[in-house]
Protein backbone atom coordinates (compact mmCIF):
# COMPACT_ATOMS: atom_id res chain seq x y z
CA UNK A 1 0.00 0.00 0.00
CA UNK A 2 1.37 3.21 -1.18
CA UNK A 3 1.60 6.20 0.99
CA UNK A 4 0.33 9.41 -1.40
CA UNK A 5 0.83 12.98 -0.69
CA UNK A 6 -2.00 14.83 -2.06
CA UNK A 7 -1.41 18.38 -3.21
CA UNK A 8 -4.47 20.37 -2.11
CA UNK A 9 -5.15 24.25 -1.64
CA UNK A 10 -6.79 26.11 1.90
CA UNK A 11 -10.58 26.26 1.80
CA UNK A 12 -11.83 29.08 3.79
CA UNK A 13 -14.06 29.15 7.22
CA UNK A 14 -12.13 26.00 9.15
CA UNK A 15 -12.24 27.50 12.49
CA UNK A 16 -13.70 25.27 14.86
CA UNK A 17 -16.54 26.58 16.77
CA UNK A 18 -17.86 26.17 19.99
CA UNK A 19 -17.60 22.52 19.72
CA UNK A 20 -15.78 21.34 16.53
CA UNK A 21 -16.19 22.29 12.57
CA UNK A 22 -19.61 22.23 11.48
CA UNK A 23 -20.85 22.44 8.24
CA UNK A 24 -23.57 21.21 5.50
CA UNK A 25 -23.03 17.93 4.21
CA UNK A 26 -22.35 19.08 0.54
CA UNK A 27 -19.41 21.41 2.17
CA UNK A 28 -17.73 18.24 3.52
CA UNK A 29 -18.04 16.48 0.43
CA UNK A 30 -16.17 18.98 -1.46
CA UNK A 31 -12.55 16.90 -2.58
CA UNK A 32 -9.82 17.40 -0.01
CA UNK A 33 -12.69 19.27 2.41
CA UNK A 34 -12.59 16.75 5.14
CA UNK A 35 -8.86 15.28 4.12
CA UNK A 36 -7.26 19.43 4.40
CA UNK A 37 -9.28 19.50 8.06
CA UNK A 38 -7.95 16.61 9.39
CA UNK A 39 -4.50 16.59 8.11
CA UNK A 40 -4.36 20.11 9.39
CA UNK A 41 -5.33 18.49 13.13
CA UNK A 42 -2.63 16.15 12.34
CA UNK A 43 -0.36 18.85 11.72
CA UNK A 44 -1.31 20.58 14.88
CA UNK A 45 -1.08 17.87 18.09
CA UNK A 46 2.50 17.07 18.43
CA UNK A 47 3.92 13.79 18.42
CA UNK A 48 1.83 11.07 18.01
CA UNK A 49 3.88 8.21 16.34
CA UNK A 50 3.33 5.24 17.93
CA UNK A 51 0.41 6.11 19.78
CA UNK A 52 -3.35 5.33 19.36
CA UNK A 53 -6.12 7.45 17.85
CA UNK A 54 -10.25 6.94 18.73
CA UNK A 55 -12.63 7.54 15.80
CA UNK A 56 -16.16 7.53 16.17
CA UNK A 57 -19.13 8.95 15.49
CA UNK A 58 -22.70 9.51 15.74
CA UNK A 59 -23.87 7.69 12.62
CA UNK A 60 -25.32 10.60 10.54
CA UNK A 61 -24.70 10.67 7.17
CA UNK A 62 -21.60 10.53 5.59
CA UNK A 63 -20.06 9.30 8.98
CA UNK A 64 -18.91 5.69 7.11
CA UNK A 65 -17.09 8.08 3.89
CA UNK A 66 -15.28 10.21 6.96
CA UNK A 67 -13.87 7.10 8.88
CA UNK A 68 -12.74 5.35 6.04
CA UNK A 69 -10.90 8.90 5.17
CA UNK A 70 -9.75 9.16 8.75
CA UNK A 71 -8.25 5.15 8.92
CA UNK A 72 -6.72 5.79 5.52
CA UNK A 73 -4.78 9.41 6.45
CA UNK A 74 -3.80 8.29 10.22
CA UNK A 75 -2.34 4.61 8.96
CA UNK A 76 -0.07 7.24 6.51
CA UNK A 77 0.12 9.71 9.05
CA UNK A 78 1.98 7.18 11.40
CA UNK A 79 -0.22 6.61 14.17
CA UNK A 80 0.29 3.20 15.44
CA UNK A 81 -3.56 2.41 15.92
CA UNK A 82 -6.68 3.38 15.74
CA UNK A 83 -9.26 2.25 17.48
CA UNK A 84 -12.59 2.83 15.96
CA UNK A 85 -16.61 1.87 17.13
CA UNK A 86 -18.43 -1.25 14.74
CA UNK A 87 -19.89 0.54 12.07
CA UNK A 88 -18.07 3.99 12.80
CA UNK A 89 -20.26 4.42 15.82
CA UNK A 90 -19.33 5.92 19.32
CA UNK A 91 -21.32 8.12 21.32
CA UNK A 92 -19.67 11.23 21.71
CA UNK A 93 -19.21 10.28 25.81
CA UNK A 94 -18.36 6.80 24.86
CA UNK A 95 -15.25 8.53 22.57
CA UNK A 96 -14.18 10.33 25.37
CA UNK A 97 -14.44 7.16 27.89
CA UNK A 98 -12.62 4.80 25.32
CA UNK A 99 -9.88 7.73 24.92
CA UNK A 100 -9.07 8.08 28.62
CA UNK A 101 -9.60 4.36 29.01
CA UNK A 102 -6.78 3.27 26.55
CA UNK A 103 -4.53 6.12 26.65
CA UNK A 104 -5.36 7.35 23.53
CA UNK A 105 -3.22 10.10 22.34
CA UNK A 106 -6.87 11.73 21.38
CA UNK A 107 -9.48 11.35 18.94
CA UNK A 108 -11.70 12.12 16.02
CA UNK A 109 -15.29 12.50 16.87
CA UNK A 110 -17.90 12.76 14.15
CA UNK A 111 -20.94 14.58 14.90
CA UNK A 112 -23.12 17.78 14.44
CA UNK A 113 -24.57 17.20 17.57
CA UNK A 114 -28.16 17.08 17.42
CA UNK A 115 -28.31 19.48 13.81
CA UNK A 116 -30.41 17.31 11.28
CA UNK A 117 -28.37 14.64 9.44
CA UNK A 118 -28.76 13.52 6.01
CA UNK A 119 -27.26 14.80 2.69
CA UNK A 120 -28.58 18.23 2.64
CA UNK A 121 -27.87 19.01 6.56
CA UNK A 122 -25.27 18.96 9.05
CA UNK A 123 -22.02 17.12 9.70
CA UNK A 124 -18.94 17.81 11.89
CA UNK A 125 -16.01 16.30 13.14
CA UNK A 126 -13.29 17.65 16.09
CA UNK A 127 -10.56 16.63 17.67
CA UNK A 128 -10.56 15.43 21.52
CA UNK A 129 -7.05 15.50 23.29
CA UNK A 130 -5.85 12.74 25.66
CA UNK A 131 -7.51 13.66 28.83
CA UNK A 132 -10.77 12.96 26.49
CA UNK A 133 -11.86 16.17 26.31
CA UNK A 134 -12.67 18.70 23.36
CA UNK A 135 -9.41 20.71 22.38
CA UNK A 136 -8.43 24.04 23.94
CA UNK A 137 -9.01 27.02 22.29
CA UNK A 138 -5.11 27.30 21.87
CA UNK A 139 -4.69 23.67 20.16
CA UNK A 140 -8.37 24.68 18.25
CA UNK A 141 -7.01 27.75 16.48
CA UNK A 142 -3.25 26.14 15.72
CA UNK A 143 -5.94 23.68 13.35
CA UNK A 144 -7.14 26.80 11.76
CA UNK A 145 -4.44 28.36 11.40
CA UNK A 146 -3.05 24.99 9.60
CA UNK A 147 -5.94 24.75 7.68
CA UNK A 148 -5.21 28.62 6.29
CA UNK A 149 -1.62 26.81 5.00
CA UNK A 150 -2.03 23.58 4.18
CA UNK A 151 -0.65 22.43 0.71
CA UNK A 152 -0.74 18.66 1.27
CA UNK A 153 -2.11 15.69 2.97
CA UNK A 154 -0.80 12.14 3.65
CA UNK A 155 -3.60 9.44 2.76
CA UNK A 156 -3.21 5.57 1.76
CA UNK A 157 -4.41 4.31 -1.75
CA UNK A 158 -6.41 1.10 -0.51
CA UNK A 159 -9.94 -0.16 -0.70
CA UNK A 160 -12.50 0.62 2.02
CA UNK A 161 -12.05 -1.65 5.17
CA UNK A 162 -14.48 -3.30 7.01
CA UNK A 163 -15.40 -1.60 10.33
CA UNK A 164 -18.54 -3.86 10.66
CA UNK A 165 -16.97 -6.98 12.46
CA UNK A 166 -15.39 -6.74 16.08
CA UNK A 167 -11.88 -7.29 15.33
CA UNK A 168 -8.32 -6.32 14.82
CA UNK A 169 -6.33 -6.27 11.53
CA UNK A 170 -3.58 -3.91 10.08
CA UNK A 171 -3.36 -1.17 7.35
CA UNK A 172 -0.21 -0.03 5.99
CA UNK A 173 1.43 -1.16 9.04
CA UNK A 174 -0.96 0.71 11.54
CA UNK A 175 -3.50 -1.53 14.12
CA UNK A 176 -7.30 -1.30 13.44
CA UNK A 177 -9.24 -2.30 16.28
CA UNK A 178 -13.10 -2.65 15.47
CA UNK A 179 -14.87 -2.20 19.37
CA UNK A 180 -18.07 -2.66 20.34
CA UNK A 181 -18.83 1.00 20.94
CA UNK A 182 -21.02 -0.47 24.42
CA UNK A 183 -18.97 -1.89 26.58
CA UNK A 184 -16.70 0.23 27.70
CA UNK A 185 -19.15 2.85 28.63
CA UNK A 186 -21.61 0.24 30.41
CA UNK A 187 -18.94 -0.72 32.25
CA UNK A 188 -17.99 2.53 33.31
CA UNK A 189 -21.49 3.50 34.42
CA UNK A 190 -21.94 0.09 36.41
CA UNK A 191 -18.74 1.57 38.18
CA UNK A 192 -20.49 4.61 38.73
CA UNK A 193 -24.15 4.08 39.63
CA UNK A 194 -26.07 1.75 41.83
CA UNK A 195 -27.32 -0.58 39.59
CA UNK A 196 -29.31 -2.81 41.75
CA UNK A 197 -30.86 0.07 43.35
CA UNK A 198 -31.95 1.05 39.81
CA UNK A 199 -33.11 -2.47 38.98
CA UNK A 200 -34.95 -2.57 41.51
CA UNK A 201 -36.77 0.40 41.16
CA UNK A 202 -37.48 -0.14 37.57
CA UNK A 203 -38.89 -3.56 38.14
CA UNK A 204 -41.63 -1.76 40.85
CA UNK A 205 -39.81 -2.59 43.63
CA UNK A 206 -39.11 0.90 45.20
CA UNK A 207 -40.55 4.44 44.42
CA UNK A 208 -43.88 2.59 43.92
CA UNK A 209 -45.55 -0.38 42.44
CA UNK A 210 -46.28 0.30 39.15
CA UNK A 211 -42.78 3.03 38.57
CA UNK A 212 -42.37 3.76 34.81
CA UNK A 213 -39.77 5.00 32.72
CA UNK A 214 -39.36 6.53 29.27
CA UNK A 215 -35.88 6.84 27.21
CA UNK A 216 -36.44 8.78 23.89
CA UNK A 217 -33.46 8.07 21.88
CA UNK A 218 -34.78 10.18 18.67
CA UNK A 219 -33.52 7.89 16.07
CA UNK A 220 -29.59 8.57 17.16
CA UNK A 221 -26.65 7.19 18.26
CA UNK A 222 -27.96 6.56 22.20
CA UNK A 223 -30.48 3.97 21.10
CA UNK A 224 -27.70 0.91 21.16
CA UNK A 225 -26.10 2.35 24.27
CA UNK A 226 -29.87 2.94 26.04
CA UNK A 227 -31.24 -0.53 25.47
CA UNK A 228 -27.67 -2.74 26.53
CA UNK A 229 -27.80 -0.58 29.71
CA UNK A 230 -31.87 0.55 30.46
CA UNK A 231 -33.13 -2.90 29.02
CA UNK A 232 -30.59 -5.21 29.18
CA UNK A 233 -28.23 -4.69 32.67
CA UNK A 234 -31.38 -2.45 34.41
CA UNK A 235 -34.24 -4.53 33.20
CA UNK A 236 -36.53 -2.31 32.25
CA UNK A 237 -39.55 -3.23 30.23
CA UNK A 238 -38.44 -3.34 26.46
CA UNK A 239 -40.16 -0.59 24.65
CA UNK A 240 -38.78 1.72 27.57
CA UNK A 241 -36.35 2.90 24.93
CA UNK A 242 -38.27 4.50 22.02
CA UNK A 243 -36.73 5.58 18.79
CA UNK A 244 -34.22 3.35 19.59
CA UNK A 245 -32.58 2.32 16.00
CA UNK A 246 -29.94 4.95 15.04
CA UNK A 247 -30.52 6.26 11.50
CA UNK A 248 -28.91 8.22 9.01
CA UNK A 249 -30.84 11.03 9.01
CA UNK A 250 -31.93 10.48 12.46
CA UNK A 251 -35.94 9.88 10.94
CA UNK A 252 -35.93 13.15 9.71
CA UNK A 253 -36.20 14.56 12.77
CA UNK A 254 -33.90 17.75 15.36
CA UNK A 255 -32.75 15.18 18.06
CA UNK A 256 -32.45 17.91 20.37
CA UNK A 257 -33.91 17.17 23.62
CA UNK A 258 -36.13 19.89 24.67
CA UNK A 259 -39.72 20.98 25.38
CA UNK A 260 -40.00 21.71 21.39
CA UNK A 261 -37.81 18.74 19.77
CA UNK A 262 -38.67 15.79 22.04
CA UNK A 263 -42.14 16.56 21.88
CA UNK A 264 -43.39 13.05 21.68
CA UNK A 265 -41.78 12.11 24.75
CA UNK A 266 -43.00 15.19 26.12
CA UNK A 267 -47.05 14.27 24.84
CA UNK A 268 -45.93 10.94 26.22
CA UNK A 269 -44.90 12.69 29.88
CA UNK A 270 -47.55 15.09 30.07
CA UNK A 271 -50.41 12.73 28.98
CA UNK A 272 -52.98 10.85 30.63
CA UNK A 273 -51.26 7.60 32.70
CA UNK A 274 -47.90 9.53 32.33
CA UNK A 275 -44.87 7.52 33.24
CA UNK A 276 -43.40 8.98 36.15
CA UNK A 277 -39.79 9.95 34.70
CA UNK A 278 -38.70 10.45 31.24
CA UNK A 279 -35.44 11.18 29.07
CA UNK A 280 -34.06 12.11 25.94
CA UNK A 281 -30.83 12.50 24.18
CA UNK A 282 -29.44 14.19 21.50
CA UNK A 283 -27.86 12.87 18.28
CA UNK A 284 -24.55 12.20 19.47
CA UNK A 285 -25.68 11.49 22.95
CA UNK A 286 -24.36 13.91 25.49
CA UNK A 287 -27.17 16.05 25.86
CA UNK A 288 -30.22 15.13 28.09
CA UNK A 289 -33.91 16.00 29.39
CA UNK A 290 -35.51 15.21 32.38
CA UNK A 291 -39.16 14.92 32.56
CA UNK A 292 -41.02 14.10 36.07
CA UNK A 293 -44.72 13.09 35.45
CA UNK A 294 -46.10 16.64 33.92
CA UNK A 295 -42.99 18.29 35.08
CA UNK A 296 -39.88 19.88 33.33
CA UNK A 297 -36.38 20.11 35.01
CA UNK A 298 -34.68 22.73 33.82
CA UNK A 299 -31.15 21.99 32.43
CA UNK A 300 -30.03 24.22 35.32
CA UNK A 301 -31.87 23.15 37.78
CA UNK A 302 -31.10 19.62 37.19
CA UNK A 303 -27.27 20.07 37.85
CA UNK A 304 -27.78 21.89 40.96
CA UNK A 305 -30.00 19.11 42.04
CA UNK A 306 -27.39 16.22 41.36
CA UNK A 307 -24.95 18.25 42.84
CA UNK A 308 -26.96 18.61 46.16
CA UNK A 309 -27.79 14.99 46.19
CA UNK A 310 -24.28 13.60 44.80
CA UNK A 311 -23.29 11.56 47.99
CA UNK A 312 -26.68 9.54 47.63
CA UNK A 313 -24.74 7.96 44.49
CA UNK A 314 -22.13 5.23 44.76
CA UNK A 315 -19.66 7.16 42.50
CA UNK A 316 -19.78 10.53 44.14
CA UNK A 317 -20.33 8.63 47.70
CA UNK A 318 -17.40 10.19 49.46
CA UNK A 319 -18.50 13.72 47.97
CA UNK A 320 -17.43 16.09 45.01
CA UNK A 321 -14.30 18.66 44.43
CA UNK A 322 -16.38 21.35 43.30
CA UNK A 323 -18.67 22.51 40.43
CA UNK A 324 -18.22 24.41 37.14
CA UNK A 325 -21.39 26.19 35.19
CA UNK A 326 -21.18 28.18 32.06
CA UNK A 327 -21.66 31.38 32.38
CA UNK A 328 -25.43 31.35 30.59
CA UNK A 329 -26.24 28.53 32.95
CA UNK A 330 -28.47 29.66 35.68
CA UNK A 331 -26.86 30.28 39.04
CA UNK A 332 -29.07 27.47 40.87
CA UNK A 333 -26.04 25.53 40.95
CA UNK A 334 -24.14 28.74 42.98
CA UNK A 335 -26.70 27.97 46.18
CA UNK A 336 -26.00 24.51 46.26
CA UNK A 337 -22.14 25.10 46.43
CA UNK A 338 -22.43 28.44 48.75
CA UNK A 339 -24.20 26.10 50.94
CA UNK A 340 -22.40 22.94 50.86
CA UNK A 341 -18.96 25.03 50.74
CA UNK A 342 -17.94 24.10 47.47
CA UNK A 343 -16.12 25.98 44.78
CA UNK A 344 -18.15 27.02 41.96
CA UNK A 345 -16.65 28.54 38.63
CA UNK A 346 -18.28 30.31 35.95
CA UNK A 347 -16.82 29.24 32.62
CA UNK A 348 -17.37 30.48 28.61
CA UNK A 349 -20.04 28.50 26.75
CA UNK A 350 -18.99 25.37 25.65
CA UNK A 351 -17.40 22.27 27.21
CA UNK A 352 -14.00 22.59 26.35
CA UNK A 353 -13.72 24.87 29.18
CA UNK A 354 -14.06 22.34 31.99
CA UNK A 355 -11.62 20.10 31.48
CA UNK A 356 -8.90 22.08 32.77
CA UNK A 357 -10.83 22.05 36.35
CA UNK A 358 -11.81 18.66 36.70
CA UNK A 359 -7.92 17.64 35.02
CA UNK A 360 -6.73 19.52 38.39
CA UNK A 361 -9.20 18.33 40.59
CA UNK A 362 -10.97 21.38 41.33
CA UNK A 363 -14.43 20.31 39.72
CA UNK A 364 -16.26 17.01 39.57
CA UNK A 365 -19.89 18.19 38.12
CA UNK A 366 -20.62 20.60 35.09
CA UNK A 367 -23.16 21.59 33.35
CA UNK A 368 -24.62 23.58 31.14
CA UNK A 369 -28.14 25.34 30.42
CA UNK A 370 -28.12 23.89 26.93
CA UNK A 371 -29.15 20.44 28.22
CA UNK A 372 -25.71 19.46 29.14
CA UNK A 373 -24.69 17.73 32.48
CA UNK A 374 -22.01 15.85 33.16
CA UNK A 375 -18.56 15.06 35.42
CA UNK A 376 -15.46 13.74 35.50
CA UNK A 377 -15.93 10.40 34.77
CA UNK A 378 -15.22 11.58 31.23
CA UNK A 379 -14.37 14.63 29.64
CA UNK A 380 -17.38 15.44 27.58
CA UNK A 381 -20.99 15.81 28.82
CA UNK A 382 -23.33 12.60 29.14
CA UNK A 383 -26.77 12.41 28.28
CA UNK A 384 -26.95 8.76 29.46
CA UNK A 385 -24.67 9.18 32.60
CA UNK A 386 -27.53 11.59 33.90
CA UNK A 387 -30.21 9.79 33.05
CA UNK A 388 -28.90 7.20 35.23
CA UNK A 389 -27.77 9.55 37.84
CA UNK A 390 -30.89 10.55 38.14
CA UNK A 391 -32.91 7.30 38.48
CA UNK A 392 -29.83 6.29 41.69
CA UNK A 393 -31.71 9.63 43.04
CA UNK A 394 -34.81 8.32 42.13
CA UNK A 395 -34.23 4.94 43.73
CA UNK A 396 -32.62 6.56 46.98
CA UNK A 397 -35.06 8.81 48.08
CA UNK A 398 -38.33 7.34 46.64
CA UNK A 399 -39.83 10.26 45.52
CA UNK A 400 -41.58 11.51 42.55
CA UNK A 401 -39.26 14.06 40.19
CA UNK A 402 -41.77 16.71 41.14
CA UNK A 403 -41.22 16.57 45.18
CA UNK A 404 -37.49 16.31 44.35
CA UNK A 405 -37.37 19.74 43.03
CA UNK A 406 -40.01 21.55 45.00
CA UNK A 407 -38.14 20.36 48.08
CA UNK A 408 -35.14 21.08 46.03
CA UNK A 409 -36.47 25.12 45.63
CA UNK A 410 -37.71 25.33 49.25
CA UNK A 411 -34.00 24.86 50.61
CA UNK A 412 -32.50 27.18 48.06
CA UNK A 413 -35.05 29.01 46.55
CA UNK A 414 -35.71 29.08 42.60
CA UNK A 415 -33.72 30.37 40.31
CA UNK A 416 -36.29 31.42 37.05
CA UNK A 417 -34.80 30.29 34.15
CA UNK A 418 -35.43 30.49 30.27
CA UNK A 419 -33.34 30.64 26.55
CA UNK A 420 -35.13 32.59 23.96
CA UNK A 421 -33.52 31.56 20.38
CA UNK A 422 -33.71 33.57 17.12
CA UNK A 423 -32.12 31.48 14.58
CA UNK A 424 -31.20 31.70 11.25
CA UNK A 425 -30.95 35.78 11.37
CA UNK A 426 -29.55 37.93 9.19
CA UNK A 427 -25.25 38.11 10.42
CA UNK A 428 -25.04 41.79 10.46
CA UNK A 429 -28.12 42.19 12.20
CA UNK A 430 -27.60 40.03 15.05
CA UNK A 431 -24.27 41.86 15.32
CA UNK A 432 -26.18 45.23 15.56
CA UNK A 433 -28.01 43.79 18.27
CA UNK A 434 -25.44 42.88 20.74
CA UNK A 435 -23.55 46.09 19.76
CA UNK A 436 -26.63 47.88 20.49
CA UNK A 437 -25.98 46.48 23.93
CA UNK A 438 -22.56 47.06 24.29
CA UNK A 439 -23.33 50.93 23.12
CA UNK A 440 -25.23 51.32 26.22
CA UNK A 441 -22.86 49.70 28.90
CA UNK A 442 -21.92 53.26 30.14
CA UNK A 443 -25.89 54.23 31.10
CA UNK A 444 -27.39 51.22 31.75
CA UNK A 445 -25.76 51.00 35.54
CA UNK A 446 -28.00 52.13 38.01
CA UNK A 447 -31.12 52.34 35.84
CA UNK A 448 -34.84 50.59 36.48
CA UNK A 449 -35.44 47.56 34.16
CA UNK A 450 -38.01 45.53 34.74
CA UNK A 451 -38.72 46.58 38.26
CA UNK A 452 -34.67 45.95 38.99
CA UNK A 453 -32.08 48.32 39.08
CA UNK A 454 -28.82 47.48 36.73
CA UNK A 455 -25.99 46.75 38.77
CA UNK A 456 -23.26 46.59 35.56
CA UNK A 457 -23.08 45.34 32.51
CA UNK A 458 -19.91 43.80 30.62
CA UNK A 459 -18.76 41.34 27.84
CA UNK A 460 -18.05 38.20 29.78
CA UNK A 461 -14.08 37.52 29.50
CA UNK A 462 -12.75 34.40 31.73
CA UNK A 463 -9.16 33.62 32.95
CA UNK A 464 -8.75 29.72 33.39
CA UNK A 465 -7.35 29.44 36.52
CA UNK A 466 -5.06 26.48 35.63
CA UNK A 467 -3.58 27.74 32.49
CA UNK A 468 -4.11 31.37 32.29
CA UNK A 469 -5.76 31.29 29.00
CA UNK A 470 -7.72 34.15 28.60
CA UNK A 471 -11.00 33.89 26.02
CA UNK A 472 -12.73 37.17 25.15
CA UNK A 473 -16.38 38.43 24.16
CA UNK A 474 -18.24 35.71 25.75
CA UNK A 475 -21.96 37.07 25.85
CA UNK A 476 -23.44 40.40 26.32
CA UNK A 477 -24.32 40.57 29.91
CA UNK A 478 -26.73 42.70 31.74
CA UNK A 479 -26.31 42.26 35.51
CA UNK A 480 -29.11 43.20 38.06
CA UNK A 481 -28.67 44.34 42.04
CA UNK A 482 -31.00 41.39 43.17
CA UNK A 483 -29.08 38.32 41.26
CA UNK A 484 -31.41 38.25 37.32
CA UNK A 485 -29.42 38.55 34.74
CA UNK A 486 -30.62 39.63 30.84
CA UNK A 487 -27.55 37.73 28.12
CA UNK A 488 -27.10 37.60 24.60
CA UNK A 489 -24.95 35.58 22.93
CA UNK A 490 -24.29 34.49 19.47
CA UNK A 491 -24.26 30.74 18.59
CA UNK A 492 -21.53 29.31 17.69
CA UNK A 493 -22.81 25.81 16.39
CA UNK A 494 -24.70 26.67 13.56
CA UNK A 495 -24.46 26.57 10.16
CA UNK A 496 -26.07 29.19 8.31
CA UNK A 497 -27.02 32.80 9.09
CA UNK A 498 -26.35 33.74 12.86
CA UNK A 499 -28.80 32.47 15.57
CA UNK A 500 -28.82 34.99 18.74
CA UNK A 501 -29.27 33.26 21.67
CA UNK A 502 -30.91 35.50 24.72
CA UNK A 503 -30.67 34.35 28.38
CA UNK A 504 -33.19 35.40 31.03
CA UNK A 505 -33.10 34.31 35.08
CA UNK A 506 -34.35 35.97 38.15
CA UNK A 507 -34.33 34.63 41.75
CA UNK A 508 -37.21 34.00 44.04
CA UNK A 509 -36.66 33.46 47.72
CA UNK A 510 -40.51 32.94 48.20
CA UNK A 511 -41.65 28.91 48.19
CA UNK A 512 -45.33 30.68 48.46
CA UNK A 513 -44.15 32.31 44.44
CA UNK A 514 -42.35 29.09 43.24
CA UNK A 515 -45.15 27.33 41.42
CA UNK A 516 -45.37 29.72 38.27
CA UNK A 517 -44.88 29.03 34.62
CA UNK A 518 -41.12 30.39 33.88
CA UNK A 519 -42.31 32.53 30.87
CA UNK A 520 -44.68 34.17 33.16
CA UNK A 521 -42.41 35.02 36.19
CA UNK A 522 -39.96 36.57 33.40
CA UNK A 523 -42.15 38.26 31.46
CA UNK A 524 -40.99 41.85 32.43
CA UNK A 525 -37.84 40.73 31.92
CA UNK A 526 -38.71 39.34 28.04
CA UNK A 527 -39.90 42.71 27.35
CA UNK A 528 -37.23 44.46 29.04
CA UNK A 529 -34.53 42.83 26.99
CA UNK A 530 -36.33 43.21 23.76
CA UNK A 531 -36.98 47.26 24.44
CA UNK A 532 -32.65 47.34 25.51
CA UNK A 533 -31.54 45.46 22.90
CA UNK A 534 -34.04 46.32 20.34
CA UNK A 535 -33.52 42.45 18.90
CA UNK A 536 -37.42 41.95 16.98
CA UNK A 537 -37.06 45.39 15.58
CA UNK A 538 -32.97 44.93 14.13
CA UNK A 539 -34.18 41.31 13.03
CA UNK A 540 -37.64 41.40 11.95
CA UNK A 541 -38.92 38.95 13.85
CA UNK A 542 -41.95 39.12 16.16
CA UNK A 543 -40.88 35.84 18.26
CA UNK A 544 -38.28 33.32 19.34
CA UNK A 545 -37.70 30.19 16.62
CA UNK A 546 -37.33 28.28 19.86
CA UNK A 547 -37.56 28.38 23.81
CA UNK A 548 -36.36 26.43 26.07
C1 LIG B 1 -24.46 25.26 21.99
C2 LIG B 1 -24.79 25.44 23.46
C3 LIG B 1 -23.56 25.16 24.29
C4 LIG B 1 -23.01 23.78 23.97
C5 LIG B 1 -22.79 23.64 22.48
C6 LIG B 1 -22.39 22.21 22.11
O1 LIG B 1 -23.46 26.18 21.61
O2 LIG B 1 -25.30 26.72 23.72
O3 LIG B 1 -23.89 25.27 25.65
O4 LIG B 1 -21.80 23.56 24.64
O5 LIG B 1 -23.99 23.95 21.78
O6 LIG B 1 -23.38 21.28 22.46
P1 LIG B 1 -23.77 27.57 20.87
O7 LIG B 1 -24.56 27.21 19.64
O8 LIG B 1 -24.61 28.36 21.83
O9 LIG B 1 -22.43 28.17 20.60
ZN1 LIG C 1 -24.59 16.71 21.36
Amino acid sequence: MQIEAVSTQPFEGQRPGTSGLRKKVTVFQQPHYLENFVQSVFDSIGDFAGHALVVGGDGRYFNREAIQTILKMAAANGFSKVLVGQGGILSTPAASCVIRKYGAYGGLILSASHNPAGPDDDFGIKYNIGNGGPAPEGVTEAIFTRTQKIEFYNIIECDDVDVDQIGNFELAGMQVAVIDPVSDYAELMQSLFDFDAIRALLSGNSLSDDFSMAFDAMHAVTGPYAKAIIEGLLGAPDGTVMNGEPKEDFGGGHPDPNLTYAHELVDLLYGDNAPDFGAASDGDGDRNMILGNHFFVTPSDSLAVLAANATLVPGYSAGIAGVARSMPTSAAVDRVATSMGLDCYETPTGWKFFGNLMDADRVTLCGEESFGTGSNHVREKDGLWAVLFWLNILAVRKESVEAILLDHWQKFGRNYYSRHDYEGVDSAAAANVLQNVRDQFGTLPGTELAGRTVASCDDFAYTDPVDGSVSENQGVRILFEDGSRIIFRLSGTGTSGATIRLYLESYEADSRQHGMDAQDALADMIASANDVSQLQALTGRDKPTVIT
